[in-house]
């Protein structure tokens, strides 16, 4: 477990201005409505104009289509490989809804191709954690030996609670725990005890639930705000009850007819030994012709959500887009390219790129860590 880990740390001017600006600006804020309203706006709602209609169906819980759509774009934007543009907030994906995002830390695995970064979002008032995923074509081999391969977690009062080997360890045995949480605590320090949202799409939603968890214990329940977009189960009915518990303020967006929101699979005859996703999730899904958020029950597995697409229908494209927006790497061979030119390297050029560009911004390179799965 010889794991190598860098930090860099800009020049110490850049950080005195970002605190200088931050001391006008707004600390705290009112509550993030995520969320679970009273019962008395159970009827739901349609946001004026080209916002596409929200089925409630008689939920308590009212889908924030604005608020969604940017954070998918901040989970469409982590799976970015040009980490200057990145930092800098320039990148293609880095705008619109996101536009004035101030990254704070960025994170990258080299060896296990995961990617993060956390930052705050002056607009939404929130600290933001994005999680990348490995490469999509990885998705065959959790298949082949996700199904029965599953780990105790070690957090208390959770005696019968199991998770998915690969995806936890891919949180707790990797750089991710420590960077994302170290970054998490000195972004309150600097900007105050804002909410936190984490994100993430596919495997990366998996990454974020485990971390979102993690935070909610960490920093409150009340704080912690998780929205996956097309992530796998992650854990046997045990977990997915204490996961509600823990970090109720959690949308899981399901798409159409995306494959991955099934898988592992989840047997209704037996629902204590298998996977079961935790609430609550919003389908996307098209009613002639029209892009509809069906808000779904509480139990995580409501029957008239994505599990209404018959197995043969299941798609894999449909796994790749979000609320319209593109939602996969921009360049998957990059995770060799980078391997090649060694990590040290890459850290060496983007810590000379971030002094000069007189940003404060952490980067957290690991070019060996434990090999997970
Ligand atoms: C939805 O979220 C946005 C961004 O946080 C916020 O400005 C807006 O007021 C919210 N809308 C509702 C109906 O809560
Ligand atoms: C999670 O990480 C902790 C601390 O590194 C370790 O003790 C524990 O065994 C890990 N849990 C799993 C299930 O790998
Ligand atoms: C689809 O949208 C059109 C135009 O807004 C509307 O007239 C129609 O009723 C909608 N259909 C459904 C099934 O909601």
């Amino acid at each position: 477990m010889d794991r190598r880990r860098r930090a860099v740390e800009s020049a110490a001017p850049a950080a005195v201005m970002v605190l200088l600006l931050l001391s006008i600006a707004p600390a705290g804020g009112a509550r993030r409505d995520w969320g679970f309203r009273s019962p008395s706006s159970s009827v739901g709602f349609t946001e004026p104009n080209t916002k596409p209609d929200v089925k409630n169906n008689g939920q308590t819980f009212v889908f924030n289509y604005t608020l969604a759509k940017a954070i998918v774009e901040y989970a469409s934007a982590v799976y970015m490989t040009d980490l200057t543009a990145l930092y800098a907030w320039t990148c293609s994906r880095c705008n619109d809804l996101t536009r004035g995002f101030e990254v704070t830390c960025i994170i990258v695995d080299v060896q296990n191709c995961l990617q993060a970064f956390v930052g705050v979002d002056h607009k939404l008032n929130a600290i933001i954690v994005a999680i990348r995923g490995t490469q999509e074509n990885s998705i065959q081999n959790w298949i082949k030996d996700m199904i029965w391969k599953q780990v105790k977690l070690n957090y208390p009062n959770v005696p019968n609670a199991k998770v998915h080997t690969g995806f936890y360890s891919s949180y707790n045995n990797t750089l991710l725990r420590p960077a994302i949480t170290n970054a998490v605590r000195k972004a309150r320090k600097l900007h105050g005890a804002r909410d936190i949202i984490v994100t993430g799409h596919s495997m990366g939603g998996a990454i974020a639930s485990f971390c979102a968890l993690d935070l909610a214990i960490r920093f409150g329940s009340n704080n912690v705000h998780l929205m996956t977009f097309g992530q796998p189960r992650v854990g046997n009915a045990a977990f997915a009850s204490y996961f509600a518990k823990y970090v109720p303020n959690t949308i899981r967006m399901t798409h159409e007819r995306d494959i991955v929101p099934h898988l592992p699979p989840y047997f209704f005859f037996l629902p204590r030994l298998t996977y079961r996703h935790f609430p609550r999730e919003v389908w996307e899904h098209e009613v002639d012709g029209n892009t509809t958020f069906q808000v779904c029950d509480g139990s995580g597995e409501d029957p008239n959500c994505c599990r209404s697409v018959f197995v043969l229908f299941w798609s894999a494209s449909d796994h790749l887009t979000y609320m319209g927006v593109k939602i996969e790497a921009d360049d998957w061979s990059t995770c060799r390219i980078v391997l090649g030119r060694s990590a040290e390297q890459l850290q060496m050029n983007l810590a000379s790129n971030i002094v000069t560009s007189g940003r404060s911004v952490d980067v957290v390179i690991a070019d060996y860590s434990v090999q997970v799965d």
